[in-house]
């Protein structure tokens, strides 16, 4: 009989593709996957340290696992944990002192060694631990062969970052940043492109910083990347996330004026719109800097729509600072956005800087830059109206009847159809606009039938 596998993932679309990618490690042992925790034979925790209180979150997901291992160990049977991801990464020691039941704990980089971490486990009867940045990557181990993705597929192409915003977690918890090879990278887009994806979203922590060795032996940009993918028969689309300002180069912004299937979205994170916060932050560009790129950008594709992330309360912070962020929101017209208020990580230089922003003052500025965010979210949304987009069907609604998809700019939109649709790129016309979907209907009844 087979053995069931959960996989519960939280955070970034990194961790999402890493989790698909342990399922394809686990798949030969005759793991299937599991929609939930009970009756399953192994968990793994694929863990997320941006976010605030994360190890704490982590630890009480943990005990609730100990007690369905206790029953199942009750019952005769047995539950292996693993905890993966960056919070294991970055407290795999502490989780494995703290939660003696956890058998496994392993990092990012150690993935493909999954199998044989489950069998020293099983051997050992004991716990172990994988979290050292092995000099191979571990891209060059992972299966070729990976179950089907669906219309819409990511593909890691780079991982880590060497940024170091003093504010941030991954690099030390992904590591040095890595490129892939580019003949590695279009061997897998060609088998999503096989497997039916009509969508692929390329990943890194730091994706436009992308250097991957070329066929040629050369280093190649994510620009000239791009433009190796949408060549591929099948790939309708083309997206790429999370990118850095100072790493957008003069061919990806050509690449956005030439590659039709380049969607004309892009997430570009800008965290403060103050030069002395930006500094702060170690960002290594200016707000200037920032709308000069954005002019470049809608300079060679008229049509783009813009995404951020913004961090308010960061150490030192004054209101005037937050001010001239308030000012680059409102200037750029963001289609949507992310906000946090600033919380310290351990071991980040951010950390240790004096001069903290009460929780109150935080939290009044991210309410005052939300209401600026939602507002230009909803007249982007509503300049959508009358429209008729492409809409990659996605599945089906809530509603009896209804489908859910994504216009090139992401926005979720549902509309009426079959749910033979599914997996499809149709002609939606945008009839109205919400806070964070529209809703529409198929414009061309022929292709709707088909
Ligand atoms: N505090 C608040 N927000 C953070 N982010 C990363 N680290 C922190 C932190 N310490 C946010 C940044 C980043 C996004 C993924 O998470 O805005 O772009
Ligand atoms: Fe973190 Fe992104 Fe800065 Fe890298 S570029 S340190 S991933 S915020």
């Amino acid at each position: 009989m087979a053995k069931k596998l959960f996989v519960r993932t939280y955070g970034c679309q990194m961790n999402v593709y890493d989790s698909a990618r342990m399922a394809d490690v686990l798949a030969p042992l005759g793991y299937a996957q599991a929609d939930a925790p009970d009756g399953a034979d192994m968990v793994i925790l694929n863990t997320c340290h941006i976010r605030e209180k994360a190890s704490e979150k982590t630890f009480s997901e943990l005990g609730r696992l100990n007690l369905l291992k206790q029953e199942r160990r009750a019952a005769g049977g047995d539950l292996t944990i693993a905890v993966a991801g960056c919070v294991a990464q970055a407290e795999g020691a502490e989780i494995l002192a703290r939660a003696p039941y956890v058998d496994i704990v392993v990092g990012p980089q150690s993935y493909h060694r999954l199998p044989e971490l489950i069998a020293r486990a099983a051997r050992a009867g004991g716990q172990v631990l994988a979290t050292d940045f092995p000099a191979e990557p571990k891209f060059d181990h992972l299966p070729e062969d990976g179950a089907a993705p669906g219309p819409q597929a990511f593909l890691s192409v780079q991982e880590g970052c060497d940024k170091f915003c003093t504010f941030c977690v991954v690099p030390y918890t992904r590591g040095a940043e890595y490129s892939r090879p580019v003949a590695a990278i279009v061997a897998e887009a060609d088998r999503l492109a096989r497997q039916g994806a009509l969508e692929i979203t390329l990943l890194g922590q730091n994706v436009n910083a992308f250097h991957g060795e070329g066929p040629d032996g050369r280093a190649w940009g994510l620009g000239r990347l791009i433009r190796r993918i949408a060549e591929i028969d099948g790939i309708e689309r083309l997206r790429y996330t999370t990118s850095h300002p100072a790493d957008l180069d003069e061919a990806l912004i050509e690449a956005h004026r030439d590659v039709a299937r380049l969607m004309p979205f892009l997430h570009l994170p800008v965290q403060s719109g103050s030069d002395r916060i930006l500094a702060a932050m170690n960002r290594r560009h200016t707000a200037a800097d920032y709308l000069r790129s954005i002019d470049r950008l809608r300079r060679a594709r008229p049509d783009i729509a813009l995404s951020s992330d913004f961090i308010v309360g960061f150490p030192g912070e004054t209101e005037a600072e937050f001010a001239a962020t308030l000012d680059l929101a409102e200037r750029v017209g963001f289609a949507q956005a992310y906000s946090f208020k600033y919380s310290p990580r351990p071991g980040t230089p951010a950390a240790s800087m004096e001069d903290r922003v009460s929780e109150e003052e935080k939290a009044e500025r991210l309410e005052r830059l939300r209401e600026v965010l939602e507002r230009h979210r909803l007249a982007f949304n509503r300049r959508s109206v009358g429209r008729t987009v492409d809409v990659l069907v996605e599945r089906s609604g809530r509603k009896p009847g209804q489908l859910i998809g994504r216009t090139p700019y992401l926005q979720a939109i549902h509309f009426d159809g079959p749910a033979r649709l599914i997996g499809r790129i149709l002609s939606v016309e945008v009839d109205s606009a919400h806070g964070i979907s529209l809703g529409g209907h198929a414009a061309l009844a022929a292709e709707a039938a088909a």
